[in-house]
């Protein structure tokens, strides 16, 4: 599950960190499907509510890169196609697997947000917040 600290992980624009916890929510609602043995129709319904709302706010990032012309957009965009692959081959995998398998998937997911937060989102908040967005 992921635990939302905001010391940690906000970026400081309140529309990314309102859809990062969005994000959690949902990533932590598909653990506890799994937990709960709901069936896989449900999981799958709620993996493809995640990808689209995760195409959603890189869309939002996106617009606010290039709208404040930062440096770091080019490599940031690409970890955003990087984590859509992802999540597109890791729901084929889910339809697949078994539950325990499922949850080691999930786990896997919701680590990488983190890590996609702190390593590109929070110095993309810094640029940002330099240029008055809030
Ligand atoms: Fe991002
Ligand atoms: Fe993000």
């Amino acid at each position: 599950m992921i635990t939302w600290d905001p010391d940690t992980h906000n970026v400081g624009v309140r529309e990314i960190d309102d859809q990062h916890q969005r994000l959690a929510e949902i990533i932590n609602r598909i653990e506890q499907a799994l937990s709960a043995g709901e069936n896989m129709e449900s999981v799958e319904a709620l993996l493809d509510l995640l990808l689209q709302y995760a195409e959603f706010h890189f869309f939002t990032e996106e617009h606010y890169m290039r709208q404040h012309a930062y440096q770091g957009e080019a490599s940031h965009r690409e970890g955003h196609h990087h984590l859509v692959d992802q999540l597109l081959s890791l729901r084929q995998d889910l339809v697949k697997q078994d539950k325990a398998d499922a949850r080691h998937t999930i786990d896997f997911l919701g680590s990488w947000f983190l890590d996609h937060i702190l390593h590109m989102d929070r110095p993309m908040g810094i640029w940002l917040r330099a240029r008055g967005v809030k």
